[in-house]
């Protein structure tokens, strides 16, 4: 079996990375991790807590499992009942998650996966929820995991720089509204952009510095 050194800390969570690191994103999910946990820790949350978070936030895509590779690896724009099929991946998420045994990490991670694609505006999916009723550790989570899409050549786009991406984030494009964020959330991330820029590098040392 493939041990993901992540997880080697916690041995329930040995059996879902096993099969994460199948989705070829161990990256991504690491580094939404990593950012997860110093945005939370710029939010003023107490270390043990911004620990927990950082932990539940590498699972937050493991639903993807349960989507067809043919849909997740697609180059080009997906169909309707493609793009269907992706926003079922946080209900899947959090089923596989509910399915261990509950430690305080993988709750949470559950609820994360749930929700990491809900938008404070009530824009996002599964469920189109907004503002508080949205946990705030997805919150955090959310605006991490577009950050490092951004940042990630994609199949269906390029790579954006730390300044372009933080400009999309802040002021909004064809898909990303600020409204999407909580405002709190997004004040602590544009605050603390170079720690997120830093943290970033670090896990994609394969992208040229910004
Ligand atoms: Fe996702
Ligand atoms: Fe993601």
């Amino acid at each position: 079996m493939f041990l993901n050194p992540i997880i080697t800390a916690d041995a329930q969570a040995v059996p879902i990375m096993d099969a994460a690191s199948r989705l070829r994103v161990g990256k991504h999910q690491c580094s939404v991790g990593a950012l997860s946990k110093v945005l939370a820790a710029a939010l003023g949350l107490d270390e043990a807590h911004c620990r927990l978070i950082g932990k539940a936030a590498v699972l937050h895509d493991v639903g993807k499992l349960y989507v067809s590779a043919l849909v997740n690896d697609k180059c080009g724009p997906h169909d309707l009942n493609e793009i269907l099929a992706m926003h079922q991946h946080p209900i899947f998420g959090h089923a596989h998650l509910c399915a261990f045994k509950q430690t305080p990490m993988l709750k949470l991670a559950a609820v994360i996966a749930l929700q990491h694609h809900e938008k404070f505006d009530g824009t996002g999916y599964p469920f189109g929820l907004s503002g508080d009723t949205i946990a705030p550790e997805s919150r955090i989570v959310s605006i991490c995991d577009v950050y490092d899409a951004l940042r990630e050549d994609r199949l269906y786009r390029t790579k954006i720089g730390h300044n372009a991406a933080m400009q999309v984030i802040t002021c909004g494009d064809d898909r990303t509204k600020p409204s999407m964020f909580d405002p709190a959330v997004l004040n602590a991330m544009a605050k603390n952009h170079e720690q997120i820029r830093a943290v970033f590098d670090s896990h994609h040392p394969d992208v040229e510095a910004t």
